[in-house]
């Protein structure tokens, strides 16, 4: 079962994923920090408080490296891009440098895009013989549907189950369609997840996944359970 944590504003959420944020990085005893992060609003006001004192000026940069756990097959200067999101609200205003930024190619055609991000993840291995990393934090959202990364509901194919890496055509409100995902197998190695959850059109999902009986194929949020990780679910009082 994971921590839940219970936060009475949004703003209170982001402030206490900036302090784990930090926290996680600065304890972490290996050279390298690898972090998978998710799109959308929520995890945006989490990024601006990154790329502001005190945070920024906390957090090793160096040896932090940026992953996504799912993208939008569009170019990075397109609105929808996950990675053009975290570039402004964070790239831009902290000293990472750019060879720690692995994004998806989402402007490649998509059997392109997921070769290239297979080979950035493979090498980003940090013990032999494995084709991706142990991420050190997956940051994670949930759609109203209880879809995440790029996760939704349905049968769970062949292709998620054996894959690190698969590509997806999604119906989620007006958002980018054709998207790349990691998948469970990459999420369930992880050191950490930490899910960030607002809004009380997410509290069926939040109920449901949390509380609900097992049914990953209608709550892929459910799809995530970390082997040997932390999970942690931060949800304002709405959701
Ligand atoms: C994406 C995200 C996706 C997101 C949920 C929740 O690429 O859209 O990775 O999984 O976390 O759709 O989105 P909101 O935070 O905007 O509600």
């Amino acid at each position: 079962m994971p921590n839940i944590h219970a936060f009475a504003t949004q703003s209170d959420l982001s402030a206490a994923a900036a302090d784990l944020f930090v926290q996680l990085a600065t304890a972490s005893q290996k050279p390298l920090f690898f972090v998978a992060l998710s799109g959308g609003s929520t995890p945006q006001a989490l990024f601006k408080l990154l790329a502001t004192p005190p945070y920024a000026n906390a957090l090793p940069w160096e040896q932090i490296h940026f992953f996504w756990g799912d993208e939008r097959l569009v170019s990075p200067d397109d609105p929808g891009s996950n990675y053009g999101q975290a570039k402004a609200l964070l790239f831009d205003h902290v000293p990472i440098p750019a060879a720690n930024i692995h994004r998806v190619k989402g402007e490649l055609p998509s059997g392109l895009a997921i070769v290239d991000y297979v080979d950035q993840l493979n090498q980003a291995v940090d013990d032999c013989g494995r084709a991706w990393p142990h991420f050190d934090l997956c940051l994670m959202g949930m759609g109203a549907d209880g879809h995440t990364a790029s996760l939704f509901p349905g049968p769970i194919s062949t292709v998620e189950k054996t894959q690190p890496v698969m590509t997806v055509t999604a119906v989620y409100e007006d958002r980018p369609a054709n998207r790349l995902t990691l998948t469970p197998l990459v999420f369930n190695d992880a050191r950490y997840v930490l899910f960030l959850v607002t809004g009380e059109k997410k509290a069926e999902a939040v109920t449901a996944v949390l509380h609900g009986p097992p049914d990953p194929e209608k709550w892929p949020a459910q799809r995530i359970q970390p082997h040997h990780g932390q999970m942690d679910w931060f949800l304002d009082q709405a959701a």
